[in-house]
């Protein structure tokens, strides 16, 4: 008897272990304890690209490869639907065009293609999609040394161009989170290119100021000046790069049960803000190993100023540099009143990124006629910034709301 228990035990244990190794994603997290296959399955999205995620969810996909004026080599994805009106996506930090494709049916990407939109998505240079250059090597700090400030002026400056020279219309841009950084810096720097090329700036969680932000980054934001020289030595210019190290790290320590899967939410959450409502756990898995990407050191220092200093300023380097590129001891600010595209702002009220009164504070500074859409405050109390790309309830949160408004604009061409 105690035998035949034994066994069944083993065999038991052998079906658990075998199932452990299939099944990655659950439909709720309780699941997540006996991994049952009724209600646990094998999602291939979490170790696969952004074209076999759209190709296994039935929509058309194409690639197109555009080289910047200073020579980084970016891949552009398409869902096309000629003739319609393109709209344009871009990914925020450490993220790739994968954020809009990886949360199954209401990935962005998805919607706005079922609501009969010509989907593009942007790469930004150092995405495992976007790592090349004509001359560069990818390992050197060369490579590396670049911010946002660089995605604005000459990234979305090539890519915005192919899409228009492909469709030959006016696009919808909407970006999240560095997503909007860069596209004001775009439209600063390139007015007469940007009011060609685009109808109307969407941002989702927009980031321009970031005075008093409560993410626990704002802790570490004073130490990252003092030991930022060192870190860029040690990694040449680039941290968290993609390696099936540190993807099966993500794995084993994030995802491995249900105690690690919120332990590292907890610490994702003093980053974004906590919101555990909205946590999905059909596509954590996915999202957790697919939305990481690298990071330039400059990127970070760049933000970090924002952070410090509280200004929209193009990147301090020491004085003298200073002096040579900007002529001045202090590094100008971006001028937002020289923003001529209309501008659409949504943002949540507990993103510990994008701040209430940071996004007022942007959104009043703006141009007259920038601002007569006004700005849409996503209604919920907890949302995050997370929360835009990988939040249960996103579709009807936001981007119905987001339809509606593109739908219902009165650029519609
Ligand atoms: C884009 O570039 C990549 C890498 O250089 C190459 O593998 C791919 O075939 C190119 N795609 C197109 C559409 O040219
Ligand atoms: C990075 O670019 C700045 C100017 O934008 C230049 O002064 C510096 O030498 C560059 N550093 C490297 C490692 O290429
Ligand atoms: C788009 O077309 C213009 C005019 O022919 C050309 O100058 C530009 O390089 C093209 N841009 C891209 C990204 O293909
Ligand atoms: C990473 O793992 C994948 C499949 O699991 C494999 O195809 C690839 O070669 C591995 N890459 C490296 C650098 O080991
Ligand atoms: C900012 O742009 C506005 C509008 O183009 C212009 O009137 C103003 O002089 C600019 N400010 C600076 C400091 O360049
Ligand atoms: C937007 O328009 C598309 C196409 O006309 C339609 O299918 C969709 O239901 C509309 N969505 C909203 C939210 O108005």
């Amino acid at each position: 008897m105690v035998q035949v228990l034994n066994l069944s035990l083993i065999f038991f244990c052998v079906i658990l272990q075998i199932n452990a190794q299939k099944v990655n994603v659950c439909k709720k997290f309780i699941n997540y304890y006996l991994k049952s296959p009724q209600v646990c399955y094998y999602n291939p999205d979490q170790n696969t690209e952004v074209p076999d995620i759209v190709t296994r969810l039935g929509y058309p996909i194409e690639s197109y490869n555009v080289t910047t004026e200073d020579n980084y080599i970016l891949t552009v994805f398409r869902l096309p639907q000629p003739g319609a009106k393109p709209i344009f996506l871009q990914h925020g930090i450490a993220l790739s065009a994968i954020c809009f494709v990886d949360t199954l049916e209401s990935s962005l990407a998805f919607v706005l293609y079922d609501a009969g939109y010509d989907v593009w998505i942007g790469n930004f240079r150092g995405n495992r999609y976007s790592n090349k250059h004509v001359t560069l090597d990818p390992n050197t700090e060369e490579y590396w040394n670049f911010s946002f400030h660089e995605m604005g002026k000459f990234d979305l400056k090539a890519q915005l161009g192919l899409v228009y020279n492909e469709t030959g219309k006016k696009i919808y841009y909407v970006g999240y989170s560095m997503g909007t950084t860069a596209s004001y810096i775009y439209n600063i720097l390139h007015p007469e290119d940007a009011s060609e090329k685009l109808d109307i700036i969407v941002s989702l969680a927009p980031i321009v100021y970031m005075k008093n932000i409560p993410s626990s980054v704002a802790q570490i934001a004073p130490l990252w000046p003092l030991i930022e020289p060192l870190v860029t030595k040690l990694t040449h210019g680039v941290i968290l790069q993609r390696s099936n190290v540190s993807i099966n790290l993500i794995k084993t320590l994030c995802l491995g049960n249900l105690f690690e899967m919120f332990a590292c939410q907890a610490l994702i959450q003093s980053l974004f803000g906590y919101d555990n409502d909205q946590l999905n756990p059909e596509t954590l898995p996915v999202t957790m190993v697919q939305n990481m990407e690298a990071i330039s050191t400059k990127t970070i220092s760049h933000y970090v100023q924002f952070i410090l200093y509280g200004k929209f300023s193009y990147f301090k380097f020491n004085e003298e540099t200073n002096k040579q590129i900007y002529g001045n001891a202090i590094p100008p600010l971006y001028n937002i009143s020289s923003l001529n595209v209309p501008i659409y702002l949504m943002y949540g009220s507990n993103d510990f990124f994008s701040t209430i009164k940071n996004v007022d504070k942007f959104f009043n500074e703006l141009p007259e006629d920038t601002k007569q859409n006004g700005k849409y405050l996503v209604q919920l109390k907890k949302f995050n910034h997370a929360d835009f790309i990988t939040a249960k309830d996103i579709k009807s949160l936001v981007y119905d709301p987001l339809i509606k408004f593109l739908n219902n604009s009165i650029l519609q061409s």
